[in-house]
């Protein structure tokens, strides 16, 4: 047996929504860890699908356009929390979905309505396919993907916080810039028609700015153990 849950345990699925910068990411992903549990990151997601758009050439301000093909590329999710992976088409795309060009994208493609039916559709299936349970990161999870998850978890930070944050892991970033640059996103993400980036009634807010990461996870970690023993 590992990490120590019972061979019985009924599959638990946590939800985990917020805008960039709170640490969705790290706490996602080691939450899954120590729990035994799948990972899934959604926003590479919509990361994979803008690369694949932006590498055959779609004109992106056209949503149209974006909608006409959004059912053609293969996605395909890694959901081990020790090594996810993501590819297209079968091309690894775990590096270039991480560059500026695809993040100053991937807000118009994600608002796209084809583009959310065709990734949510990926997500629930992963979802449901997850033996022991699985953890979902991004930013309508709790509201439209997974309604019945058994936990969600909002995760919000000052702008300033997540903008060090940001530039930390971009190596030594503009400070401003990025505040600029994720204010933008997130301003984008909230306010797009279809499954905007927001709070589920139900979901638990953790405001992790003056927390660190260890104690975001611990904090989760304990969520979910709530939720696994009242189940
Ligand atoms: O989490 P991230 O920064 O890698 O997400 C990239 C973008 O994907 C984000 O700006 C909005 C979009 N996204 C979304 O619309 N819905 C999700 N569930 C996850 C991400």
């Amino acid at each position: 047996m590992e990490n120590g849950a019972a061979p019985t345990a009924k599959p638990v699925i946590v939800a985990i929504d917020g805008p960039s910068g709170t640490g969705k990411s790290s706490t996602s992903k080691a939450v899954a860890a120590q729990l035994g549990l799948s990972y899934l990151d959604t926003g590479a997601q919509y990361r994979a699908i803008t690369w694949w758009m932006v590498h055959n050439g779609i004109d992106l301000a056209d949503p149209t356009a974006v909608a006409a093909v959004a059912g053609k590329p293969e996605i395909v999710s890694g959901t081990d929390p020790s090594a996810p992976t993501i590819t297209v088409d079968g091309v690894d795309v775990a590096a270039p979905i991480r560059t500026q060009e695809v993040t100053s994208r991937v807000s118009a493609v994600s608002a796209v309505p084809e583009v959310r039916t065709r990734i949510t559709e990926l997500q629930r299936s992963l979802a449901a396919g997850a033996e022991r349970g699985i953890v979902v990161e991004g930013r309508d999870i709790g509201t439209t993907v997974l309604p019945d998850a058994d936990l969600k978890v909002f995760l919000t930070a000052s702008p300033e916080a997540r903008a060090a944050r940001r530039s930390g892991e971009l190596k030594g970033a503009d400070l401003h810039a990025t505040r600029e640059a994720l204010v933008k996103r997130d301003a984008a993400d909230s306010s797009r028609k279809t499954s905007p980036l927001a709070k589920a009634d139900d979901a638990v807010e953790v405001d992790t700015t003056e927390l660190t990461l260890a104690q975001v996870i611990e904090c989760v970690v304990t969520l979910v153990e709530e939720k696994r023993a009242a189940k």
